[in-house]
């Protein structure tokens, strides 16, 4: 693996979303409300005003029992559901094997890397507070950029955090690969969810021998997957998984997004971005189009993997916010 390397923010800062509306829409700085003048009191109405006259005090009464008002009831905070599909035990020599964290083993460059993205990404999460900022969508703009693996190692970094529950999606129908990468098997998941109402998605998520990580396998592909995830239901969907759930953390693993329709589809239901580059691979160009087809998220995020050279000897060259 690689020595311990920080993770640099480079670029500007995003602008404000009065200078990102300005920009947009032409509208200039905000200003006040114009409210229209209160015309004067004639001075001759102020002095001649007299109080109106009062009507006799009530004779005073021992006690007087408050009148009875219907209590209208406060409309209930949605519960969170509890994950309850199949348990699967993730061979901890399978993980090593494929270069991810194994969360028993000794800290090593690689973790210590995912933990300095992961605070980030949480701490966005939480200050978002909302169920829709605790969703993360990982995506690149190519194949074989670094997607599932740094899915998959976010995923286990972040569910080493006390008390929080991470969700791993394999959102990528095209080519499933989160649950062969961990090494558990699953029918099941997400496709068979949006294309039944009748499933509970929860229901289908697998809970792992690795404290607080879940996974919900990307489930049967049909031909009508994109229409499916581009339906209404995906949204009901994703609500039920992540609402009422503070602590809970919601990674998807997506295709590549020049070359399919699911990550920019999803990129409306999630909080955050993360647009993994090949420092060596990655055009602008590209860089460009795929933050374009995910500009429904607000919040878009690089994560250069795999440079092949830093005096550090650093993995991720840079880590970078990128506004809409
Ligand atoms: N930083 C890295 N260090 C070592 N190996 C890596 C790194 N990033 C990716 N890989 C390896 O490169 C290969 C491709 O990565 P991965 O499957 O995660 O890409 P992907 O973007 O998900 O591909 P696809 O678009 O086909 O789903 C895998 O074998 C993975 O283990
Ligand atoms: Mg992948």
């Amino acid at each position: 693996m690689t020595d311990q390397g920080k993770i640099n923010r480079e670029g500007a800062k995003p602008a404000s979303l009065f200078e990102r509306a300005d920009a947009t829409f032409g509208l200039g700085p905000v200003r006040a409300p114009v409210v229209p003048p209160v015309p004067p009191v004639p001075e001759t109405l102020r002095r001649t005003a007299a109080p109106p006259p009062q009507p006799p005090a009530p004779p005073p009464v021992a006690q007087v029992a408050a009148p009875q008002t219907a209590e209208v009831p406060a409309p209930e905070a949605p519960k969170a559901v509890a994950f309850c599909g199949p348990f699967a035990a993730i061979d901890r020599e399978h993980l090593r094997d494929g270069g991810l964290i194994v969360p028993e083993d000794a800290v090593t460059g690689l973790l210590e890397e995912f933990r300095i993205v992961k605070r980030e990404l949480l701490a966005d999460a939480r200050a978002g507070g909302s169920a829709i900022a605790r969703r993360i969508l990982v995506c690149s703009p190519h194949p074989g950029e670094g997607k599932t693996y740094c899915a998959t190692n976010l995923a286990i970094a972040l569910a080493a955090e006390r008390g929080l529950e991470v969700l791993l999606v394999d959102a990528d129908v095209v080519k499933p690969s989160v649950t062969q990468r961990l090494g558990i098997e699953a029918e099941m998941g997400l496709m068979d969810a949006l294309a039944d109402p009748e499933i509970l998605p929860e229901s289908l998520v697998v809970k792992t021998d690795i404290d607080g990580l879940f996974v919900l396998p990307a489930g049967t592909a049909t031909a009508l997957d994109a229409e499916y995830l581009a339906s209404a239901r995906t949204g009901a969907v994703l609500d039920r998984l992540t609402q009422g759930a503070p602590d809970r953390i919601v990674i998807f693993d997506t295709p590549p997004a020049l070359a399919a329709s699911p990550a920019a589809e999803l990129a409306q239901h999630v909080g955050q971005a993360l647009l993994v580059v090949r420092a060596d691979e990655t055009s602008r160009a590209a860089l460009e189009d795929a933050q374009q087809l995910l500009s429904a998220c607000g919040d878009i995020k690089l994560l250069l993997n795999a440079a092949r050279y830093s005096p550090s000897g650093r993995r991720f060259g840079s880590y970078g916010t990128k506004g809409k």
